[in-house]
């Protein structure tokens, strides 16, 4: 019997069509499954929408519609995007399927049974687009209530409510992640779920709402819809069947390998799904992972923002494999990365259009050429053939290696030494000079076989990231129709190629882009997201501005009649001022420092290298809003340790009394410039 392999993805909200973040996740997911798949395990991959919540019922309603008939076209959309992207899930699962409600309602009332949950009072804040609870210290700032995580304004709340006893296993879950340290993956995301979430205190989790009703009605008490989380976290499950009259696929699959997630959910699949399946007493899944977040120059590419670029867009003019491989390769899995249109096109262009486009074009062209096509049997060897050789037999372990660890990008820049050794190959061999002579024919011909094979071996390990390339390869190599000369394990070892397939050059695998012509086609089809975007930015702002104003009004006595500050320094020379070197950084990360309220960590990009610093700014700003600034760093400071965090310089920031705000510079300018 093969192993399983159950990996998932989250439940999208069908609030909006999705954007190149959503289909990241799912990419990568599917990158996954393709492997394990290749690899002989009985894989089952998930993915699906999360319909219910408050969230989706005034989308729909602003739209005069009632839920389902808003959210149903968005689905299909999404199906489709997932088709368009190869992404080969086994199941899609619905949260207003009946299967999921009947597992949902199950689940909710063992747990009432067995006194898990219970009926209380709720008094709190809640974070609609976020669908998350928080008390009154989390959220409070002085001009008013936002989310700590997104920063959003978050509504006050009080009603009645089941509860979920959280704080009952709190110990417990603490002693699972203690002694499985690698449930939570990346590491650093691991020690601030304990640091921040876990090791303060689990409060009981209101997990009902009844001042709305789109959702999964309590069981016998109707007034009440069962809290969005609890709901979209169940369907890991309730799709494999569990407590339905089948529950094969639940005994076969379950736990999960891994569960997908980007970094903004972490907290709710490993806290409050831990603890549920805890209460249920249902084996943990394996592994979480929690990977990072695509941005846009002005912060995290968000539905709710607006900010997003349309997956169909870039896969209409450029196709998914160029889609897939660009996300793949260009961000490290667990880290933030941005996106931006010049790499987008320059990938495409170098990796994909000139790496290994060229270089199949180049050796089918040869080969037709020289041998009418056949693949000629290879003759006497030696360098820089051993090298070459030695190379592509070891990318395969290579590869496995990294993707065991989910690291695509390490696994992919491999597959492309190898294409690049291969065109270095070409370079060294100098075919056409062989060409010229017959007494070099035999050499011409290991030269040809030794060249086409590389290219076999790199078309198979490119199949868990690129799903038509592969195919278009093997049809130019003549071996579409032999499956020996295919399998993954085929990759591995030297000579699969069978002398004598017949090579036909045919289209080119992947066009070559004219930059500006591309940029401007990208900038143009994106505007309009832009502007909207904006607007809501704009909106948010005022939002945050009413609050303020009636603070400006109140402090406006006190900063007209200002006196000459007291902290005038003594004048100094050009000299002195020339020792202190600014340089413009970008915040590519940023999270709560875990030992100090005060503190932020921030990984800052210089362009030429990345410093981590800590700022005391937390009452400021949040996590969320510091990402993507351009900000102006003191990059020649002497690093020093602060609460335990290292910081490599300081950044800087205009403050008086109470108030602070960051210098920033306009997004424009390069990391790394210098400011003087
Ligand atoms: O949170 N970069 O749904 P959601 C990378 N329904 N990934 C991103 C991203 C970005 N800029 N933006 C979003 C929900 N994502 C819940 C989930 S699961 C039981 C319920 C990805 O539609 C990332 O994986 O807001 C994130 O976790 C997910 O989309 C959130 O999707
Ligand atoms: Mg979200």
């Amino acid at each position: 019997m093969k192993p399983t392999y159950y990996i998932t993805t989250p439940i999208y909200y069908p609030s909006n069509k999705l954007h190149i973040g959503n289909a990241y996740t799912t990419i990568a997911a599917d990158a996954m499954a393709r492997y394990k798949r290749l690899r002989g395990y009985d894989v089952y991959y998930l993915t699906g929408t999360d319909e219910h919540g408050q969230k989706l019922q005034e989308r729909a309603a602003e739209d005069g519609k009632q839920p389902l008939e808003f959210i149903d076209p968005i689905v299909d959309w999404i199906k489709d995007l997932w088709a368009k992207l190869d992404i080969s899930y086994d199941d899609f699962i619905r949260t207003t399927q009946p299967r999921h409600k009947e597992v949902v309602q199950k689940v909710f009332k063992r747990l009432l049974d067995q006194g898990d949950i219970y009926l209380g009072e709720y008094e709190g804040y809640y974070c609609v687009p976020d669908e998350a609870f928080w008390t009154e210290t989390q959220c409070k700032t002085d001009k008013g209530y936002f989310c700590p995580d997104c920063g959003r304004e978050v509504k006050k709340v009080k009603e009645k409510n089941y509860f979920f006893r959280l704080s009952k296993y709190q110990d417990k879950l603490l002693k699972f992640l203690e002694e499985n340290p690698d449930f939570i993956q990346p590491e650093s995301r691991r020690n601030e779920m304990i640091n921040n979430f876990l090791k303060p205190g689990l409060q009981d989790l209101s997990v009902s709402r009844s001042s709305f009703d789109w959702g999964i009605k309590v069981p016998n008490d109707p007034e009440h819809v069962v809290y969005v989380w609890i709901d979209a976290l169940t369907n890991y499950i309730s799709a494999l069947g569990y407590l339905s009259d089948d529950d094969s696929k639940f005994r076969k699959y379950w736990p999960a390998d891994v569960h997908l997630v980007g970094k903004d959910i972490l907290r709710f699949h490993t806290i409050y799904w831990p603890i549920l399946l805890m209460a249920l007493d249902v084996p943990l899944p394996k592994k979480v992972f929690g990977h990072g977040w695509l941005l846009m120059p002005d912060g995290k590419m968000s539905k709710s923002k607006g900010n997003v670029i349309d997956p169909k867009l870039l896969i209409d003019r450029y196709g998914s494999d160029g889609v897939r491989y660009f996300l793949l390769r260009e961000i490290n899995f667990g880290q933030d990365g941005v996106f931006t249109p010049e790499a987008f096109i320059q990938r495409l262009n170098y990796d994909l259009a000139n790496d290994i486009g060229n270089l199949l074009s180049r050796t089918t062209t040869m080969i037709e050429k020289y041998f009418d096509g056949i693949v000629p049997a290879p003759q006497e060897a030696g360098e820089p053939d051993d090298s070459l050789i030695q190379l592509a037999t070891r990318t395969k372990a290579l590869v496995e290696e990294h993707m065991d660890e989910m690291r695509f990008s390490n696994a992919l820049a491999h597959i492309w030494e190898l294409i690049g050794r291969t065109n270095k190959y070409i370079d060294e061999t100098m075919p056409w000079n062989l060409a010229k002579s017959e007494e070099t024919r035999g050499r011409l011909a290991t030269v040809m076989y030794n060249l086409a094979e590389s290219i076999r071996i790199a078309s198979i390990l490119i199949q868990p990231f690129m799903t038509k390339a592969p195919a278009k390869i093997w049809d130019q190599l003549g071996i579409l129709d032999k499956p020996e000369a295919l399998t993954w394990e085929s990759a591995g070892v030297w000579g699969g190629l069978p002398v004598g397939s017949t090579v036909s050059r045919k289209e080119l695998l992947f066009p070559r882009l004219d930059v500006q012509a591309e940029l401007a086609f990208i900038d143009e089809s994106t505007a309009e997201a832009r502007r909207q975007a904006e607007e809501n930015k704009r909106k948010q702002e005022a939002l945050k501005g009413e609050v303020s104003v009636n603070e400006t009004t109140a402090n406006q006595t006190e900063t007209q009649a200002a006196e000459k500050p007291a902290d005038v320094k003594e004048e100094i020379k050009i000299d002195d001022f020339a020792k202190v070197e600014l340089r413009v950084a970008q915040v590519v990360e940023c999270v709560k420092h875990p030992n100090a309220d005060k503190l932020l960590v921030l990984q800052l990009d210089l362009g030429y290298e990345k410093r981590q610093v800590v700022s005391g700014i937390a009452k400021y700003y949040t996590p969320e809003e510091m990402i993507g600034k351009k900000v102006i760093l003191v990059a020649n400071l002497k690093p020093v340790k602060l609460r335990g965090e290292l910081s490599q310089g300081m950044i800087l920031a205009a403050s008086a009394g109470d108030q602070l705000t960051l210098a920033t510079v306009d997004p424009s300018m390069p990391n790394g410039a210098v400011v003087k």
